[in-house]
This record gives structure tokens, C-alpha cells and sequence, in this order.
């Protein structure tokens, strides 16, 4: 049997061809949590059982990199912009600093703003359907992907905060850079460098329309956010404004578009669900069970301390694989089956603990919503060509789906 050490430096390797799920039952005949000591490892210990995961991430032991962190571990960290604009979020906090920033985000981010997003996003949806259908017609290949499920979420999350569809696709651009540092096999210095000038200029842009907003408040989060600062009751800096901006985005549409392609090839292959839209929400938790988009995060502990039974010295790097606890046969019965009508089905797709995903209502929504309109408006929808995978293990998922719509209709 492998060693959790061979497992987690194969999990490590990433790459399209991975396949990580034998790997993460191979993980479960393991245990819940494993040390690790390969040198060449970033970690020193991977937690991959449900209880434990979903124990792990409440556990205030335990941090995600913040400002302190990154001051002893690169101490050059402030020249570097994108660090700077990232440790100014509440993703990159801990403690007080991290409850003070996602209080102020849960005020105006509340169920009700995204319960009235939802005819926008029906809205956006057609739009998109309509134009895949232009594109498919005759039976032409489009990309899923490109054309469905990266727009959809991307335009949501730019209506949610106030960003015109125009400026869309060059903030994604911008946010790629990001993202290629974020991924932990690439942290070369010209990765860096590359993303330091994206956050430099996404700061930038920020900047203007924070003030625009500021004189002339619209329908959007920036405006109510903008007003809640200014009104005295919370308190937030521009930076951390920006920072939290940044990580919202981003950590909106980069999910979620795998959330809407990790869904297709399963619904698909579900013909019952045509039949029976009201499923759907019941194969959105699945889909986010058995085929998660984000797969890996990180926590460091914060003094020495043990977690279920193995030793942690503080400064230690813990992997979280929360792909892995989804497919904990200690959880779900037969895990790697796709079954939409699972009892009880809670994956821990969104995290646990204070930095559960701020956005999961808005996902579910976006998926609930606006997968029955693409069953509905294409029954002829199938996959066509050669799918190609995402390269990271971080977000799984598939950066190009082709697919052949012939049968839909413009309206
Ligand atoms: C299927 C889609 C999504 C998945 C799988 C997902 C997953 C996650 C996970 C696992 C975390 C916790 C990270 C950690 O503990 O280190 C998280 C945090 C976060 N997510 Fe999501 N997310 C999704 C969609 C969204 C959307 C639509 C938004 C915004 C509109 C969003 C905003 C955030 C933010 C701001 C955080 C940081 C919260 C904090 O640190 O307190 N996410 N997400």
C-alpha cells in the first residue's frame, strides 16, 4: 500500500491527467489525518476524513496565512502588491480582524440581496443560452465553458458588486495572473512579479469606482459597502475594501464556473432529471459531493499543538483536502457512486468554520437556477470533441467542454 507521503506528493504533481479519487481512497484505508514528512512536501500533515475536515477547520489551533505569517515567513512580503491586497482580506485573516471584515460583508451580502439577484441571473442565463444557440447552430461545436459556465458567474458576481459586462473579461484576465501565483506549483519570482502588476492595476481600478460609488451610489455592494464605512458603523480601510473586492471576485466566478461544468457530463449521463427538474437542487449538492470544484486549502498551526493524535509544531503547514472528505466511505455510503438521492448529503464543499464560503448561497442559487434552463433550452445538448481538464488540483475542473446543441432555437 502507498505511503501518505506518496499520496499527497502525487496529489502535489496536480496536473490534467490526475485522477485524484483512487488516490483519496487509497488516503481513506489510511486513516482520517496523516503525518507527512517528505522534505520536498510543503506540508507536514494532510487531513482527509469528513469528521475530521469538517473538525479541522472549526478548530482555532489552526489559521489560515495572514499578514503575521507572511512578516516571518517573507519578510519582503509589503513590496509586493499582491500579497499586500490579498493580506488585507478576510480570506487572508484570522481572529478579530477576520470577524470585523466578514461582518461588515455579511451585512450587505444577505440572503435577501442574493434571493433579488435571482431574476438577474435568469436573465444573464438567457442571454448566454440565446447566444449558444447562434453559435451552435447547424450543429457547430461551442465551448461550454467559455460560452456558459465562466459568463454566467462572472457576469453575477460583476452585477452583485457593480462592474459593467464590459470590464468583465479584462478583470478576469487580470485575476488568471493571480491565480497562476495562487497555484501552489508555480510560485516562481516572474509569476510573482506578473501578478504583482495584475493586483497593481486591479487596485487601480478599485480605487475609481470605490470613489464613483462614493458620489453616486448605485444598486450595488460597493455602494452599500462604501455607505456602511462611511456611515461610522463599520469600520473597513479602502485597502482591506479593495482586498476583499479582489478575493470576492475571484473567488466567485473561479468555483463556480466548475461547479456549472462539473455538472454537465453528470447530467447528462442522468436522463431522469429532464423529466424531473425539481431534482435539481438535490444533484447540485451531489455534484458539489462527487466532483467538487476546489479541492485543497491550507492551514498553519499556530502553536505546537496535536490534531487527532499527530504532533504539530507551530509555523507547520497542514493540507485540508476537502475533495478527499467527500468521498469518505465513513460518510457516504459507496462514495464514488453519483447518486442525486443520497439522505443526508452535506459535502464540505463550501469549508466549515469562520471562513465558510461567503458565497455558497449565490452559488447554489446560480446552479439551482440555471442548470434546468440549459436542460431546458437545449434537449439535444451533448458532449462533443475531447474535453480538455483544468492543469491544478487546487480548482478541478475542465477548461474547455465542447459541446453540440442542435435541436435549440434562438427566441
Ligand atoms: C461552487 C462554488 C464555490 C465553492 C466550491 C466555494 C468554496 C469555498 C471554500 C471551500 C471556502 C473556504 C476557504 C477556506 O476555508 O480556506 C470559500 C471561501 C470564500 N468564498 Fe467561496 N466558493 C464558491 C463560490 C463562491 C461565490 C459565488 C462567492 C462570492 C460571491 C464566494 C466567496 C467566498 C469568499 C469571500 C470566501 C472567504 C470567506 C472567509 O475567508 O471568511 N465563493 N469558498
Amino acid at each position: 500500500m502507498p505511503t501518505g507521503n506518496e499520496l499527497v506528493r502525487a496529489l502535489s504533481a496536480g496536473g490534467r491527467d490526475l485522477d485524484p479519487y483512487p488516490l483519496y481512497a487509497e488516503l481513506h484505508k489510511l486513516g482520517e489525518v496523516l503525518a507527512l514528512t517528505a522534505p520536498e512536501l510543503p506540508y507536514s500533515a494532510a487531513v482527509f476524513g469528513y469528521r475530521a475536515v469538517d473538525r479541522f477547520m472549526r478548530d482555532s489551533s489552526f489559521e489560515v496565512h495572514d499578514a503575521c505569517w507572511m512578516e516571518a515567513m517573507t519578510p519582503t512580503w509589503h513590496e509586493h502588491a499582491v500579497l499586500v491586497t490579498l493580506m488585507n482580506s478576510m480570506m487572508f485573516s484570522n481572529g478579530d480582524r477576520h470577524g470585523r471584515m466578514r461582518g461588515l460583508f455579511r451585512k450587505v451580502f444577505t440572503p435577501r440581496r442574493v434571493q433579488a439577484m435571482e431574476p438577474e441571473v435568469v436573465r444573464i442565463a438567457d442571454e448566454l443560452l440565446d447566444r449558444m444557440a447562434d453559435l451552435g447552430a447547424g450543429g457547430a461545436e461551442v465551448d461550454y465553458m467559455a460560452e456558459f459556465a465562466y459568463l454566467l458567474p462572472a457576469r453575477v458576481v460583476g452585477r452583485l458588486l457593480g462592474l459593467p459586462d464590459s470590464d468583465i473579461s479584462w478583470f478576469r484576465s487580470q485575476v488568471d495572473l493571480i491565480n497562476d501565483w495562487l497555484d501552489f506549483r508555480r510560485k516562481g519570482p516572474e509569476v510573482l512579479a506578473v501578478a504583482d502588476e495584475a493586483a497593481t492595476r486591479i487596485t487601480g481600478y478599485y480605487v475609481d469606482l470605490i470613489a464613483k460609488r462614493r458620489a453616486d451610489p448605485q444598486d450595488d455592494l460597493i455602494s452599500d459597502l462604501v455607505q456602511a464605512v462611511d456611515s461610522g458603523r463599520h469600520q473597513l480601510t479602502d485597502l482591506e475594501l479593495v482586498g476583499n473586492l479582489l478575493v470576492l471576485f475571484n473567488a466567485s466566478f473561479s468555483t463556480t464556473i466548475h461547479l456549472f461544468g462539473n455538472s454537465l457530463p453528470l447530467l447528462l449521463a442522468s436522463p431522469e432529471i429532464r423529466a424531473a427538474p425539481e431534482l435539481m437542487p438535490a444533484y447540485v449538492e451531489e455534484v458539489l459531493r462527487y466532483d467538487t470544484p476546489a479541492h485543497v486549502f491550507a492551514r498553519v498551526a499556530s502553536a505546537d499543538t496535536e490534531f487527532l493524535g499527530v504532533p504539530l509544531e507551530r509555523g507547520q503547514l497542514v493540507a485540508v483536502l476537502t475533495g478527499a472528505a467527500n468521498r469518505d466511505p465513513r460518510r457516504f455510503d459507496d462514495p464514488d457512486r453519483f447518486d442525486p438521492h443520497r439522505a443526508d448529503n452535506q459535502p464540505v464543499s463550501f469549508g466549515a468554520g469562520p471562513h465558510y464560503c461567503l458565497g455558497a448561497a449565490l452559488a447554489r442559487t446560480e446552479a439551482r437556477l440555471a442548470l434546468p434552463m440549459v436542460l431546458d433550452r437545449f434537449p439535444h445538448l451533448a458532449l462533443a470533441g475531447q474535453p480538455v481538464r483544468t492543469d491544478q488540483l487546487i480548482l478541478r475542473g475542465y477548461e474547455c467542454l465542447p459541446v453540440t446543441v442542435a435541436g435549440g432555437s434562438p427566441r
